[in-house]
Parts: structure tokens; sequence; C-alpha cells
């Protein structure tokens, strides 16, 4: 295949998951919380703090598109050691179909117990959380990241993709430690990395 055709395939394949994003959006703009898909820089610097060789499986939430999904893949995790859950269901099926093997979930992040199922007592390496946290109230962000930080051991990261200056979650300083990871300017819009770990 020649270099033109296999751009071109390319740049239809990133139109059509642009297309899917903006329908998804478009029908439930709250719960999708972004204009474009993910980066694949923003993708790869929140993949960068799961441990693949720990043996647990990470937790993914919001996928959306899945370019996180690929990026959490690529750092060498096992699909069966991934657990997605997505709410949209037409991303969700779509998922299905891109990442054979990928554990997702068509549930909602905010009401874990119920959506993990059987998986409820799970503990997990990590979790990597594209949710549209700003969205929510903020007793029911700081509620999720403490129920998203009682599922893995203590001191390993949630990281959270947000697109406001501040913390999506205040400071709780005897719950939570706060470290502000990145400033993604390769990102539409440009994107806030924070992580969250347990103190003790
Ligand atoms: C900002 S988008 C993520 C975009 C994704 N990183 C991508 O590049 O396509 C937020 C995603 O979170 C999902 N979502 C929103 N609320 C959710 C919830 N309560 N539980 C699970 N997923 C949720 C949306 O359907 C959407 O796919």
């Amino acid at each position: 295949m020649n270099l033109r055709v296999k751009v071109k395939e390319r740049l239809g394949r990133k139109f059509d998951e642009e297309i899917r994003f903006f329908k998804g959006w478009m029908s439930n703009a709250k719960a999708v919380g972004a204009i474009l898909p993910t980066s694949s820089v923003t993708a790869r610097r929140m993949a960068s703090v799961i441990n693949p060789a720990s043996g647990l499986p990470v937790l993914e939430l919001g996928p959306g598109t899945g370019v996180i999904t690929k990026a959490i893949l690529e750092r060498g995790l096992e699909p069966s050691n991934l657990v997605s859950i997505e709410y949209s269901t037409d991303f969700y099926n779509q998922l299905r179909t891109n990442f054979t093997g990928v554990n997702f979930i068509n549930g909602d992040a905010f009401d874990l117990e119920h959506t993990l199922g059987e998986l409820n007592g799970q503990t997990f390496d990590s979790v990597v959380s594209a949710v549209p946290l700003l969205n929510f109230p903020m007793h029911r962000r700081v509620e999720l990241i403490d129920d998203l930080l009682s599922r893995i051991p203590v001191g390993r990261p949630v990281v959270q993709i947000s697109y406001g200056p501040l913390s999506p979650v205040v400071a709780m300083p005897d719950r939570y430690s706060i470290q502000h990871l990145d400033f993604v300017v390769r990102n539409i819009p440009p994107a806030q990395l924070w992580v969250y770990r347990r103190a003790h």
C-alpha cells in the first residue's frame, strides 16, 4: 500500500473517531464533557502512571473513543488485565469491537459497587480516569476519588484529566494527596493531569 493511501486511511479512521465522539457529545454533552478526543500525547502521559508488572488489573473510567485505552495497552498491559467502564452504550459497543480482550463494562463509574459486579472486591494497580468530573457536584467528585483510592494499594495513583486550572477535587490532606502531573497544551482544549494518592 502506498504512503498516500495509508495516510488517507489513517485520517479517515481519525475522522470517523471524531465524528463518533462529536455525535456522542451532541447527544449527551454533560456526560462526555470535552470537545475532541484526548490527544495521544495526553493519553500516553496518563498511561505512564500504571505499573503493568504489578500483576494487578488497571481500572479505566470513561474510555470514550479509546485513545487512552490504546495508550494503556501500549504500555504492555494484557488486555484481560484492563477493566474499563464506559457510560455511553454507543462508545461501549465500538470499544468492544476495537479492543479485543479488554473487560469493558457499560455502566456508571459513580456507582462502582453495582457497576463492577463480581469485580467489586478486586484490588486494582491504579486508576486512569477521563470522566468529566467538573460536571458533577464537588461532594460526588470527592466521593468518587475516595472510592477509587479504596480499590488500589496505598501510594498507587488515580490519574484524572481535567480542563480547569485547579484540581477538580478539593484538598483533603487527611484523605489523599494531590499532585499536578502535567499541563498538556497538545490537547484540545489544553488538559491538566492530576494524580491522587492515599496518604496512609
Ligand atoms: C471527556 S470524554 C473522554 C474522552 C476519551 N478520553 C476519548 O479520547 O475519547 C468522557 C467520557 O466519560 C464517559 N462518562 C461520562 N460519565 C460517565 C460515568 N458516570 N461513568 C462512566 N463513563 C462516563 C463519557 O461517555 C465519555 O466517553
